[in-house]
């Protein structure tokens, strides 16, 4: 079979997304919430999902579930929802309705890998402009590069995966106002549970603006929904390329329940924010440890030799995700996904073991 007569070369290139086997590890490497929801919650919603009619289409407007979104994780009034299939379909809608030939994607490097992906995917360009050597954004850079490309669309993730970093306000605004009316710019809001802060409340001071969101981190991982808000005209045209029955009845009858008890999750992320101040200090204890600073609910550390420190934590079945390879400016880190006191301490110790030992 002639592989080569049938696929894109820009596809034959890329390597598939790499999903590493968490059998029997504790499992950091994700960004997921560690806890469940209270036992008698999981049991009243087993009975919720039984009832849900397996046997229809969703309706696609999902008005219950968008409504809750709003009211419940603060989307301004007035302003359209669009719903995807976790955040990752909602960014490869994105690039399928501004794949124009020649149109670029724009994003700060590193950061999250799917922006380049689904760019690519798309075929749009993706332009990288590296973070400086501090991992905070690099607000020349980007403006000269906005100038020189003319973004359709440009991402930032607020704050940053994988390095945590919450960009300045005020370098944010300026971005999205040298873009102006020429691109979109998507505030990437995955983490803005740990963060405190948001653009949400900011769209209509900009007509380009995007704000995206998922509920993933917030510790549904596993029904995978993602939400954006924008200008009533820009969602209309995404809402174009969302396949209609995206989010299947089993995620939007869960999402609706856990909505409505959204006060359990709220408590859930506090504990983990008040989590990662504990860690941040104990890993900076830790001689050879660098840790930048995090508004997420993970943490990014340099050590002397990460590639031997990510072999000796898997040896001791804990799991990290070694993002030494994904940039330059990444060398010799890794990223740690803040979970419970127990996990956070099976972590340490045996990041201590692994640093101590030859
Ligand atoms: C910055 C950022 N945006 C979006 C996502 C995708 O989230 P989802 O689970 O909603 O697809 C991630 C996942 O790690 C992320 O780090």
């Amino acid at each position: 079979m002639n592989i080569k007569n049938m696929i894109r070369p820009e596809i034959s290139a890329l390597s598939a997304y790499h999903v590493p086997d968490a059998e029997g590890f504790v499992k950091l490497d994700a960004m997921e919430n560690p806890y469940l929801l209270p036992e008698p919650l999981q049991q009243e919603l087993g009975e919720h999902l039984a009832r849900v009619a397996l046997n229809r289409y969703p309706q696609p407007s999902y008005r219950r579930l968008k409504q809750l979104i709003a009211s419940k994780l603060g989307v301004p009034a007035g302003h359209e929802i669009v719903l995807g299939n976790g955040s990752d379909e909602l960014i490869a809608m994105m690039s399928q309705a501004c794949a124009k030939p020649g149109a670029k994607v724009l994003a700060p490097v590193p950061g999250f890998v799917m922006y380049a992906m689904s760019a690519r995917f798309a075929g749009l360009e993706f332009v990288g402009v590296p973070l400086d050597a501090d991992l905070r954004l690099n607000k020349q850079a980007m403006l000269a590069a906005i100038t020189e490309h003319q973004p359709a669309i440009t991402y930032l993730a607020y704050p940053n995966n994988p390095t945590g970093t919450l960009y300045e306000v005020d370098d944010m605004v300026d971005i999205i106002r040298a873009v102006g009316d020429q691109g979109v710019v998507v505030v990437d809001e995955a983490y803005q549970p740990f963060a405190g802060v948001s653009f949400m409340s900011r769209l209509d001071e900009f007509d380009n603006l995007v704000v995206m969101r998922t509920v993933s981190k917030l510790g549904l991982a596993g029904i995978r929904l993602g939400y954006m808000a924008g200008h009533n005209a820009l969602m209309a045209e995404f809402e174009k390329v969302r396949p209609p029955y995206n989010i299947n009845v089993l995620t939007e009858a869960a999402a609706e329940f856990v909505l409505q008890r959204i006060d359990v999750l709220d408590a859930q992320t506090a504990e983990l924010r008040l989590q990662r101040e504990k860690l941040r200090i104990a890993l900076e204890q830790l001689p050879g440890v660098h840790v930048f600073p995090s508004a997420a609910n993970f943490l990014l550390i340099r050590v002397a030799n990460a590639e031997q420190v990510f072999a000796k934590l898997a040896q001791q079945k804990i799991l990290v995700k070694n993002v030494g390879k994904m940039h330059n400016l990444l060398e010799n880190c890794l990223r740690i996904t803040v979970s419970t006191p127990e996990e956070n301490a099976l972590f340490l110790a045996a990041l201590a073991a692994s640093l101590s030992s030859p």
